[in-house]
This record gives C-alpha cells, structure tokens and sequence, in this order.
C-alpha cells in the first residue's frame, strides 16, 4: 500500500478542519534529505527505504548481502526513480563504517538522515547461551547500532545541518516476551533505546535529532529464521505471539513506512529522545490483559486466572 493511502482519511469522519495530505506535503517534508538504511536489502530496513524513495528521497543501502541489496536498489529506482545505491559493509568494522559513510556521502552530497535496521536474533536459554554467539549478537546490534550513528553523527555535525537518526530497537528492549529465550536479544534492545535518548541529548545542539523505534513481531526473514527453527511447533509459536498482541495478528513491515517517514521529516522537529512504540499492544498495563476481558477487571484476580500476560516491570506481574 502506498505511502499515501496509508495517510487517506477517504470515508473516515474527522472533527475539525480536515484537509487530505497530497504528495506535495509529503515530499516538502523531506525534500533534500539523503536517508541511508543500515540493513536496507531486505526486511523493515528495505520497507522503510522504499518509503523514504516514495516521497522522493534519494537513498542508500548498507548490508553484508551485496547481491540482495543491488536487487533493492534497483527496484527502487525502477519503481520511484530517485537515485538509490548500495554498499557492502559490516556494520561491526567501525574503520569500514566510516569510509562507506564518508563514500556514500562523497557520492550522495550529504547524509541527513539514518536508520539502522541491521540487527540479527539468535536464542539460547541463558544458561547455555554460548560467549561467541553473545559476543557477536552485542556486536551487531548495540556496537554496529553505535558505529552508524556516530559515523552519521559526524557528518552531520561537520555539514552542520543537523538530522534525523532512527535507531531500531524493538518491543523486546522494554519487556521480556516468551516463550522464546532471548536474553541477548532483549539486552541488546535495551541498550539500543537507551543509546538513541543519550545521543539525542548530547547532539540536540547541535540540531541532530535521535529517536528509537520499537516494533514488535513483524513479518520478516528474522521472525520467519524463528519459525522455521521451532520446526513443526512454528505454526504454535506464532499463535501464542497473535495471542499475546491486542490486535491479533503480526504485523506486516509496510505498516511502519509512515512511522520512520514522519521520524525522518521536519514534521517530528520537535521529537528527539523518544522511543516509539509500534508493537500492536498499545500502553502495557492496561492491555496486559488477553483479548475479551474489560478494562475493568482486577489486576491480582487476573494475575490469578492466569489472564494477565504481560506488562512492564512494575511489579504488575513478570
Ligand atoms: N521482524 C521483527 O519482528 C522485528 C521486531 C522488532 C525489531 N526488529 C528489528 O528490526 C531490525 C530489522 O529486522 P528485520 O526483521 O527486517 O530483519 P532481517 O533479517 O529481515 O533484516 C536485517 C538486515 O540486516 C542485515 N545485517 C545483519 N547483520 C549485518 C551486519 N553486521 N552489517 C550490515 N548488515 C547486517 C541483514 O543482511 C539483513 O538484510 C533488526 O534490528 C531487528 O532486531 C525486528
């Protein structure tokens, strides 16, 4: 579904003084930015390239799958025609991270505009979980996360133009989901979030703002990698995933285009050190009961009947 229609209220009764976005407002609010996409070959990295090339972005790719990301690219600029590139680079190599960064912008003319999708899951129970398997998990995620943005963070300070920066976090960065061991995972997340409101209050003089975003289960390789490993009890876990999201389902990469466009633009310029929540769940607590209960249930004879799943750590329940 296209940017636009996502954005469409056709149909929809609004209070107030409605006039319908057009194309024209959205591609002024990122006119002349240059998005760069950590994990861009595939997945939420691709889908939020696509919709920055939608607005009329020009945009690059950072990914190990070389041959993956020059396929996206050049579906990118067959479908919207802007110029879209691709460079292979390990986000864990912080000397290739700088010299892809300085490249990209050499041939781009600036970077304005980051999101690092690139991050990978991989579960063991935490008593078996293997020191290279973590070790490579934390460097992936939190110091690869790290790398891109300070790389980002000095071209922008050198252009001195400011920017937007997008960590990619997740739901599990915030609260422990089961029944998957992933204590890597979550610890990893958790540094995330925490990385994007430090580097948003060091860098808000300088105009470059930081923002996390957190999905919860979406459908991609990496959930689909997860599946495929609990073999036959696939289907099961994915059930117990449906059932433990208020909004039933999993939800699709497309649907958080609008979120990272509108993280991207001047439309959030006052947005700096949030963590943004797209996880089909709304507030904890209050949906940290299954589906067909009221709200006005107790909290402790829920917890007792087993109906509360889940919530943040405030002693509501694990
Ligand atoms: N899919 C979900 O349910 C979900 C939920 C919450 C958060 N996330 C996060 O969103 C991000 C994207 O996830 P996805 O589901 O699109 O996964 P994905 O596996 O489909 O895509 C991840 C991309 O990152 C790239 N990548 C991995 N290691 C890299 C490295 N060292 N250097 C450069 N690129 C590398 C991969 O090649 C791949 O193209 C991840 O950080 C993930 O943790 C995903």
């Amino acid at each position: 579904m296209s940017l636009l229609d996502q954005f469409s209220l056709k149909g929809k009764t609004a209070v107030g003084n409605h006039r319908p976005l057009n194309r024209t407002v959205l591609c002024s609010q990122l006119e002349d930015t240059i998005p760069l996409l950590t994990g861009g070959a595939r997945g939420l990295g691709l889908e939020m390239m696509r919709a920055f090339a939608e607005v009329g972005a020009s945009v690059a790719c950072i990914d190990v799958l070389p041959e993956l990301g020059k396929h996206s690219v050049n579906d990118i600029h067959r479908d919207f025609g802007v110029l879209a590139t691709t460079w292979e680079c390990d986000v864990t190599d912080d000397e290739q991270v700088r010299t892809t960064f300085d490249a990209i912008a050499k041939k781009h003319g600036s970077i304005n505009v980051l999101v690092t999708a690139a991050g990978v899951v991989k579960n063991f129970r935490a008593e078996q979980y293997p020191a290279a398997d973590f070790r490579r998990l934390m460097d992936v995620n939190v110091n690869g996360t790290f790398f891109c943005a300070q790389a980002a963070g000095n071209h922008m300070i050198a252009q001195a133009t400011g920017g937007s920066i997008i960590l990619i976090a997740s739901m599990s960065g915030s609260i422990v989901n089961r029944p998957q061991p992933q204590c890597a995972y979550n610890a990893s997340k958790g540094a995330v979030i925490m990385l994007a409101k430090s580097l948003a209050t060091e860098w808000a003089p300088r105009g470059i703002r930081v923002n996390s975003l957190s999905p919860g289960y979406m459908e991609t390789g990496l959930t689909k990698a997860l599946f495929e490993k609990e073999g036959e009890n696939g289907p099961v876990l994915k059930a117990t995933w449906e059932g433990h999201t208020p909004i039933g389902r999993i939800g699709k990469p497309h649907e958080l285009k609008a979120m990272a466009v509108y993280l991207a633009s001047s439309a959030s310029s006052f947005v700096t050190g949030e963590l943004s929540d797209s996880d089909g769940r709304g507030e904890r607590v209050r949906w940290g009961m299954r589906r067909g209960r009221g709200r006005g249930a107790k909290m402790e004879d829920l917890m007792k009947s087993g109906e509360v799943v889940r919530a943040t750590t405030d002693g509501c329940n694990w």
